[in-house]
């Protein structure tokens, strides 16, 4: 079963405090699986994430750097599959690992590595709408990620935000 949501982010700050929820309702485990064109909002909504989950110090990577690891409240494992220019590969690279090592993991171009997808995950899809607005739609595949949305949804109901 798929649950979505559908959202409109005016702002990166807006982007930001998606990816900041999410990371308060995060558990050790969870997988989410970014997709989305250069500039997108990828990388903001992981800062934002990366806020949520407690990591005192996020420092944006070169781009050439596969895997960042930053410790929040549980480890945060955050994937940039840019530079991967195949699923060959990508396979080579022995990221599955880090699917189970008890953290969070967010990977960003997600598409380009379908094989590393679990069975239940968080798919969110950025699309550029103008130059500072984004549709974000979060897919919920399996019962640990519809119950998470469901969580997000209260939260957003609660204190009355778009996103
Ligand atoms: N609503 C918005 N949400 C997110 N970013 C926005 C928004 N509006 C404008 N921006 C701008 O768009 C850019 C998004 O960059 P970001 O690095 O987050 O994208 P990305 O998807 O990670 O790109 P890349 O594929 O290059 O890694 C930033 O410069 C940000 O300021
Ligand atoms: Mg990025």
């Amino acid at each position: 079963m798929t649950v979505s949501l559908s959202l409109i982010s005016k702002s990166k700050e807006q982007t930001q405090l998606l990816g900041e929820k999410l990371g308060r309702l995060a558990e050790p485990g969870d997988v989410y699986l970014l997709t989305g064109r250069l500039g997108a909002g990828k990388t903001s909504l992981t800062q934002g994430l990366a806020r949520g989950l407690g990591v005192a110090e996020y420092t944006r990577s070169p781009t050439f750097t596969l895997v960042n690891e930053y410790d929040g409240r549980m480890p945060l494992y955050h994937m940039d599959l840019y530079r991967v220019d195949s699923p060959e590969e990508a396979m080579d690279l022995g990221l599955e690992e880090y699917l189970y090592g008890g953290g969070v993991t967010v990977i960003e171009w997600a598409e380009r590595a379908t094989f590393l997808w679990p069975h239940q995950y968080l798919l969110i899809k950025l699309t550029y709408v103008s130059p500072t607005k984004r549709h974000i739609e979060l897919s919920a595949v399996g019962s640990r990620y519809i119950r998470l949305m469901d969580e997000l949804r209260r939260l957003f109901s609660k204190d009355g935000s778009e996103a």
